[in-house]
């Protein structure tokens, strides 16, 4: 089976990283669209265009089924993508769900952070909504840890202020949970949980959307091994050159380090 997964960028790799520790028999063509990233900023007609755009070349590249592994797009383009196109189509939303899951209390509270076009769309609005959860739930978008994240800017006093100053809005001692509601602020959990009090819950999508590719498709579960088969493209094209190559490699060592912090 040939999986594609795609991004506006590297933030998909936390969900490819997912993929490869359950189904790493199977074929992946990793998306990133790096010359329209950020995707959070951008008007929902553009989103429309580069999802469609990227949806449509892993499914011409021989793709089974595809992961939108990027809440924005999946916010934007989701139900246009699925009535459209003839593969199965696996989105990504803000774990709001999972955080509801895991309270044991209805009090709980939870932080989703996300990009602006997540944070503003009546996708998410409509998931908070349905969950009751509106007055347990706040969000705050963080734009520029998206383009942080792109140049490879994890740990910068740059990185640790802007968090800072964003979240100093917010009483952090509230709340049980903190949702990752864009796929690229995996890269950003060591700085967020020195920020967050040690009993916030840190928790994200990637696990929940790879478990429904494996229930959708009626896959079964495995132990990685080690040598799987990705391809990797940026905007349609497939990458060779060494240093991008070297550079996605680096961003899953990360990825798979932030794992373990929750
Ligand atoms: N990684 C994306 C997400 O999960 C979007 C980042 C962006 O392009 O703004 O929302």
């Amino acid at each position: 089976m040939k999986i594609g997964i795609f991004d506006s960028g590297l933030g998909g790799l936390s969900v490819l990283n997912e993929a490869l520790s359950k189904l790493s028999e199977h074929e992946f063509l990793y998306y990133a669209d790096v010359k329209n990233v950020p995707y959070g900023q951008k008007s929902r007609d553009e989103i429309l265009k580069f999802s469609f755009d990227a949806v449509k070349f892993l499914i011409e590249n021989g793709s089974n089924a595809v992961v939108v592994a990027c809440n924005t797009a999946t916010s934007v383009a989701i139900k246009d993508l699925r009535a459209k196109l003839s593969v199965p189509i696996i989105g990504m939303e803000p774990a709001v769900k999972k955080a509801r899951d895991l309270s044991c209390d209805d009090t709980l509270k939870t932080l989703v952070i996300a990009t602006p076009v997540t944070v503003n769309g009546a996708k998410l609005k409509e998931l908070i909504a349905n969950l009751n959860a509106k007055d347990k739930t706040e969000v705050l978008a963080l734009p520029r840890l998206v383009n942080f994240a792109e140049n490879e800017d994890f740990e910068s006093q740059d990185v640790k202020s802007y968090l800072r100053d964003e979240l100093t809005k917010f009483d952090l001692s509230k709340f049980d949970f903190l949702v990752l509601g864009c796929t690229h602020f995996n890269y950003f959990k060591d700085s967020l949980r020195e920020i967050f009090p040690s009993d916030v819950k840190i928790i994200d999508g990637n696990e929940g959307t790879i478990n429904r590719l494996i229930n959708e498709l009626s896959l079964e579960a495995s132990s990685p091994r080690s040598a799987p088969k990705i391809k990797f493209f940026y905007s349609g094209k497939e990458v060779f050159n060494k240093s991008e190559l070297d550079k996605i490699s680096r961003n899953l060592s990360r990825l798979q380090k932030m794992r373990e912090i929750c």
